[in-house]
């Protein structure tokens, strides 16, 4: 099932998310709906909180594949950052909570990540270029972190009042 994408500014994208517990086949469910509201977008991440679930959990798919024969769908319960490399790499970052909005973020280059997958096995990963900036990108919702708190101030504003002017149209459409 499709869930609806919380847009910034929104409180419950604030909040740093508590940890996963026990795996059960409600989160399961919750994860297979996050895949499909994150390709459905279309987006190569997506966290819990954008859905307004306030749990360390995340989806991402960075394979840009069309067909759906490359895909490869991470579904990652409590995951974190174990290690980061000193090189930094800067990408072009958007966020479907931000839609239409992107900016330049630097970030380490390689990450190795630790997380439950979606049958309880603790794996661990080393991800790079834009497979790092995503999960990195995702791991920082969870903890209530934006792409655009990387921004100068002014910067941040001017988009956080396009966000608010975007919210105020949606919910005249919707009135
Ligand atoms: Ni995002």
């Amino acid at each position: 099932m499709k869930r609806s994408i919380l847009i910034h500014p929104d409180p419950r994208l604030k909040k740093v998310c508590d940890p996963v517990p026990d795996l059960s086949d409600d989160l399961r469910v919750l994860a297979d709906d996050m895949l499909e509201t994150m390709y459905d977008a279309p987006g190569i991440g997506l966290a819990a909180p954008q859905i307004g679930v306030l749990s360390r959990l995340i989806v991402l798919d960075c394979s840009k594949s069309d067909n759906g024969e490359d895909a490869r769908p991470l579904v990652m319960f409590n995951p974190r950052v174990i290690a980061a490399s000193e090189e930094q790499n800067v990408y072009e970052e958007g966020c479907l909570s931000i839609p239409e909005q992107y900016a330049e973020v630097e970030r380490p280059k390689v990450v190795d990540v630790e997380w439950l997958d979606r049958d309880g096995v603790l794996r661990t990963e080393t991800f790079d270029g834009l497979w790092a900036t995503c999960v990195q990108h995702e791991i920082d919702h969870l903890d209530g972190k934006l792409f655009i708190d990387y921004l100068k101030p002014l910067r941040r504003q001017m988009i956080t009042r396009k966000m608010v002017k975007l919210k105020k149209e949606r919910a005249r459409e919707k009135a």
